[in-house]
């Protein structure tokens, strides 16, 4: 006769019989009602973990895994984070506080004696300055060069700012904002001073500093700081 129920020949440790031995009986033979004279068995099996101790790693063992896990992933994940970080910092100004060489028209450094040679006293011209921006050398009426270089990017709308020597101004062909010999704003609508920046000389040439200094024109903190 067929029936769901288990009869009383099922062997339990067949039927409770898991992987790793993970099941186990716990109960057996329960009479079954209208099955016979014959009692019937059913088994009730209950997990275990099937683990043996002596499988499970100690504590010692289990930090030092988890410490071996710690530093494999944390190499990788600072070699990424690094490039990553370094993206989202703001760029220097231009090889930040420790200057470049000005550059002349062809690209050449600018060497000071023969620069002096060839521009004369109240000489302003154009070298290449910091972040590419158009910045003047000075030089001075005694004919030394001067110890700062001025930006000639207009504080109006960025125009570049030619040098007038008959005026003895910088005029911004723009909308007409003038700027004394040194770059001080002396008529708008440019709201600002032309910016500055240190003209050092090192080995015979010129670089560019950037200036964090108060402005000497103005006696206030350099607003392109
Ligand atoms: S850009 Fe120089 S005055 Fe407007």
């Amino acid at each position: 006769m067929a029936s769901t129920a288990l009869s009383t020949t099922v062997n339990p440790s067949k039927i409770c019989n898991g992987k790793n031995g993970a099941m186990v009986p716990t109960r057996a033979l329960k009479s079954v009602k209208g099955l016979g004279s014959k009692p019937s068995r059913s088994v009730a099996c209950q997990a275990t973990s099937g683990i043996l101790p002596e499988d499970v790693p100690d504590m010692e063992k289990r930090k030092l895994l988890n410490l071996l896990l710690l530093g494999a992933l944390s190499l990788p994940t600072v070699t990424m984070l690094g490039p990553y970080t370094y993206f989202f910092v703001p760029p220097g100004s231009g090889g930040g506080n420790t200057g470049i060489p000005a550059k002349d028209k062809l690209g050449n450094d600018v060497v000071v004696t023969d620069w002096l040679q060839t521009h004369g006293p109240n000489d302003r011209t154009l070298v290449q300055g910091l972040r590419g921006d158009p910045t003047y050398l000075v030089v001075e009426a005694d004919k030394t060069l001067a110890t700062y270089g001025v930006n000639a990017v207009c504080t109006h709308l960025g125009c570049v700012v030619p040098w007038n020597p008959n005026e003895n101004k910088f005029l911004c062909p723009c909308h007409g904002s003038q700027y004394n010999n040194q770059g001080r704003v002396v008529r708008g609508p440019a709201p600002l001073s032309l910016a500055l920046v240190h003209a050092d000389v090192d080995d015979g040439k010129v670089i560019l500093v950037p200036w964090v200094e108060t402005d000497f024109r103005t006696g206030e903190d350099p607003w392109w700081a």
